[in-house]
């Protein structure tokens, strides 16, 4: 500021401030936040370990594996994730790499948590796709590639478990090429596969890595050898040198060569082959993140797009969970920060609400702990303690009027209603379902009519982690049963009286969700469309963004 005259008593904060549009962007130069998406059992739980591992942040393989065998782990708030093996809930992990923060969200690859998968993707700026190259593309690979092609979001692909007999990669490269739509650039090559393989080829390096088993190992070291015409080659797999060269020779014709816009763009993707449990290939994802994908970017707040380097503090809420340490009933909301310094104990105005709000406790998610945040920066993910008056969707700002978008709550297929074996749990059982409600982990429906809550889901197991939840988290031992109901619109209008008379009329069939927007429950697709066909002056919705 140069109107602070040398004397001025706030000189020291007032020459810090002018320094603070250099050091944020500072920081968010060396920011990447990612997700990854997966098929189950692709490996994604095994490439998280070796990528935390690797940098740095666990010091003991297993740790966030140990979840599948029972013992504690980071990933792992959930007794029902322990149960099933599968990943319910996504968490958030921060490491260094490199001079470099990064984040990696974790996101549940069972379909039917997609749409928790779809909110956690709307937080990240790239995405690492893990494959079995055993298998191939799977079918939860292609939804979630479809939920990151609508945001244009650059891939990076990880072609897995190359230590095991694997289809043929050429092969492998033409599926994703002709299922996902999307450009390959191979970065890497195999070597032989399964018991024979014998490490990659760095097609932009001429360099071989050569692969040797052995899981613990953090440091990545594998052996490097120059030049894929490297006698020592020749010497060491006569045979397969010259199955490289030709191999090499086919995909450097038939592919694309890495082109940084077309994987910025999300056209391409750069391709790695390696193994996982045996962290081969590792380092190079981790690189390819750290020096390919984009930092923070431009993100649009409706009124506005706003900047990552922008000074004033903004951010938005993509994940409610309740109950992360059920010693202590919290209850916490994940905030991805879109721009400026967050600084804790600092006010930011609580958007929807109009309300400020001082946050003084806020944690981070390091890899082993969750810790105290200090400061964050854009693309950072900060979770808010609350007692519930935080929805997903939900923008904060240090005051100007943002609504960030892109953040939905899709119409529910399967319907339920719920009848509890002891009814003086009946408080027990409203509030837990209105705190899973706020969450994401199921939609609630309450009629206007009759008192009978509905709950939709997306996929049927969510009922079941609702109905665990339940019983673990409140005690409330509950009963699904079937309901009439086939599908859910949510309804608005500019015409208050025309949804006031909808509301009067349709009763029984017309409900608030856990954000109390206004939905029409459906007992067919004739019905539904019936239905909107009497009321021309309300809009009927599959998707919701928020409140
Ligand atoms: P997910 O989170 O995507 O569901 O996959 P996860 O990492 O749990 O891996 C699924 C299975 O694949 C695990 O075996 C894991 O050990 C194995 N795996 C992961 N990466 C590799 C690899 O590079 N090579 C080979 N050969 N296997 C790999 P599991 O038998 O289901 O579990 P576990 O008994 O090993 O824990």
């Amino acid at each position: 500021n140069e109107n602070v005259t040398p004397d001025n008593n706030d000189d020291v904060s007032a020459s810090a401030s002018a320094k603070t549009p250099a050091l944020i962007a500072r920081e968010v130069a060396r920011r990447r936040t990612f997700g990854i998406i997966s098929h189950p059992d692709a490996g994604k739980t095994t490439l998280t370990e070796k990528l935390l591992l690797f940098s740095g942040a666990i010091q003991m393989a297993g740790t966030v594996k140990a979840r599948k065998s029972g013992r504690h782990a980071t990933s792992d708030w959930m007794e029902i994730e322990k149960q099933r093996g599968i990943s319910v809930a996504s968490s958030v992990m921060q490491f260094e790499f490199r001079d470099h923060v990064v984040n990696l969200l974790d996101t549940p690859g069972h379909q039917d948590f997609s749409e928790d998968t779809y909110r956690v993707l709307t937080a990240v700026d790239s995405a690492l796709m893990v494959i079995d190259a055993a298998k191939g593309v799977e079918a939860q690979t292609i939804k979630l590639l479809d939920v990151c092609r609508m945001r244009n979001t650059p891939i990076v692909t990880f072609m897995n478990k190359m230590d095991r007999e694997t289809r043929d990669p050429l092969e492998l490269l033409d599926e994703l090429e002709s299922v996902l739509k999307i450009q390959c650039a191979p970065v890497t090559w195999p070597i032989g596969m399964g018991k024979n393989f014998r490490g990659v080829y760095h097609l932009l390096n001429d360099t071989i890595m050569l692969f040797k088993a052995g899981e613990e190992r953090a440091d990545g070291a594998f052996e490097i050898i120059e030049g894929i015409d490297n006698p020592r080659l020749q010497e060491m797999f006569p045979l397969e040198m010259d199955q490289l060269r030709m191999e090499v020779e086919l995909v450097k014709g038939a592919s694309h060569p890495f082109d940084l816009q077309e994987f910025l763009a999300g056209v391409q993707t750069p391709v790695f082959f390696g193994s996982a449990i045996n962290n081969f290939g590792v380092r190079e994802i981790l690189s390819a993140l750290v020096d390919w994908a984009p930092a923070p970017r431009e993100r649009d707040a409706t009124v506005r797009a706003v900047d990552p380097k922008e000074e004033p503090f903004t951010g938005f809420v993509f994940k409610i969970q309740a109950n992360m340490d059920p010693a202590h009933r919290d209850r916490i909301a994940f905030l991805r920060v879109c721009s400026g310094r967050f600084e804790r104990g600092m006010k930011v105005k609580h958007l929807r609400l109009g309300r400020e709000v001082k946050v003084s406790s806020v944690v981070t998610f390091m890899a082993s702990t969750r810790e105290q945040v200090e400061e964050a920066y854009a693309g950072d993910i900060i979770g808010l303690p609350n007692h519930g008056n935080m929805q997903i969707g939900d923008s904060f700002s240090e005051g100007e009027m943002l609504t960030f978008t892109g953040i939905p709550f899709f119409a529910p297929d399967f319907f339920r209603q719920v009848r509890i074996r002891n009814p003086l749990k009946i408080k027990q059982l409203h509030k837990g379902l209105q705190q899973l409600g706020e969450e994401g982990a199921v939609q609630v429906f309450k009629p206007v009519q009759g008192g009978e809550l509905v709950l939709g889901a997306v996929g049927v197991l969510q009922f079941e982690v609702v109905a665990s939840r339940l019983l673990n988290e409140y005690g409330v031992d509950a009963v699904f049963e079937g309901t009439s109901i086939s599908s859910a619109r949510w309804v608005s209008s500019d015409d208050k009286k025309a949804l006031s008379d909808f509301e009067d009329q349709l009763g029984h069939n017309v409900a608030y969700d856990a954000a109390g927007n206004l939905a029409y429950l459906a007992t067919s697709s004739v019905n539904l469309r019936l239905t909107q066909e009497r009321w021309p002056k309300l809009q009927f919705h599959a998707t919701r963004e928020h409140s």
